[in-house]
């Protein structure tokens, strides 16, 4: 099989990294999670105590940084700096503070050329916001997923039992309060591709999503099984 990438986007809960993870174990490509190298930027920046609002200060520490994606025997892993910050990145903290980080162009530039270097050789499943519009313009197969931000936030809450006293109305206005951030920033925004499909997986089961993606590769690109 020729390989070729696809690219998901979508807002916050919509099930893009489950299934684009599920999606490359199926098609053995390469999963992408941009989303936790925005993340591990944020999280650099805030133990560095420095804020979104010094920009300077934000690009100087992000052009420095060696953010890895590995795989491990647990999943992804994600390293700054040697340093794994798999499960630090998923904080409340840097759900807060990362579309503010995400909005700075030039540190945008830096994590894109990143990004568009692991796709060269082709074979990657890559998830994130502006993957289809443009990190990887070209991508073969491009996909919009989304769902109703209730039941993104429903999603999140199932996952979130770790965090006592945080009702699913809390965590539906923070993911709302980040999609209007990513929908809004000017540079590289979050957006559907002109030429991506669009799943709303709002009464979709995570198997049937994946069918629906695979079948579309076999369509578009004669790729998948
Ligand atoms: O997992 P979830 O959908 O909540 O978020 P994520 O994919 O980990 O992305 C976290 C944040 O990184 C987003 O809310 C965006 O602000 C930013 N991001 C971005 O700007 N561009 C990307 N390609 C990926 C993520
Ligand atoms: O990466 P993104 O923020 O778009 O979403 P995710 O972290 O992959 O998915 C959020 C949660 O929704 C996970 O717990 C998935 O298992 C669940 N999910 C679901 O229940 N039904 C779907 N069709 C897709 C995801």
């Amino acid at each position: 099989m020729e390989k070729f990438n696809i690219a998901i986007d979508g807002p916050a809960g919509a099930g893009k990294s489950t299934i684009a993870r599920l999606v490359a174990n199926t098609l053995g490509f390469v999963y992408v999670d941009t989303g936790a190298m925005y993340r591990a930027a944020t999280w650099c920046m805030l133990q560095a105590g420095i804020s979104p609002e010094q920009e300077s200060e934000v690009i100087a520490l992000v052009r420095d940084l060696d953010i890895r994606l590995v795989l491990g025997s647990d999943g992804q892993q994600v390293l700054v700096n040697g340093k794994d910050v798999t499960a630090e990145i998923r904080s409340a903290l840097v759900n807060s503070h990362v579309s503010q980080l995400a909005r700075i162009p030039e540190v945008r530039h830096v994590l894109t050329d990143k990004q568009k270097l692991l796709a060269v050789n082709k074979g990657v499943v890559m998830d994130g916001r502006d993957i289809g519009s443009h990190v990887l313009p070209h991508a073969e197969v491009k996909i919009f997923l989304t769902a109703s931000a209730r039941v993104r936030a429903e999603r999140r809450f199932k996952e979130t039992e770790g965090r006592p006293g945080v009702t699913v109305e809390q965590l539906e206005q923070e993911i709302t309060t980040r999609d209007r951030m990513d929908e809004q920033r000017e540079t590289a925004p979050l957006i559907q591709a002109a030429d991506a499909v669009r799943l709303d997986t709002t009464h979709l089961t995570i198997p049937l999503v994946v069918e629906r993606i695979l079948e579309l590769c076999r369509t578009e690109v004669g790729g998948g099984k």
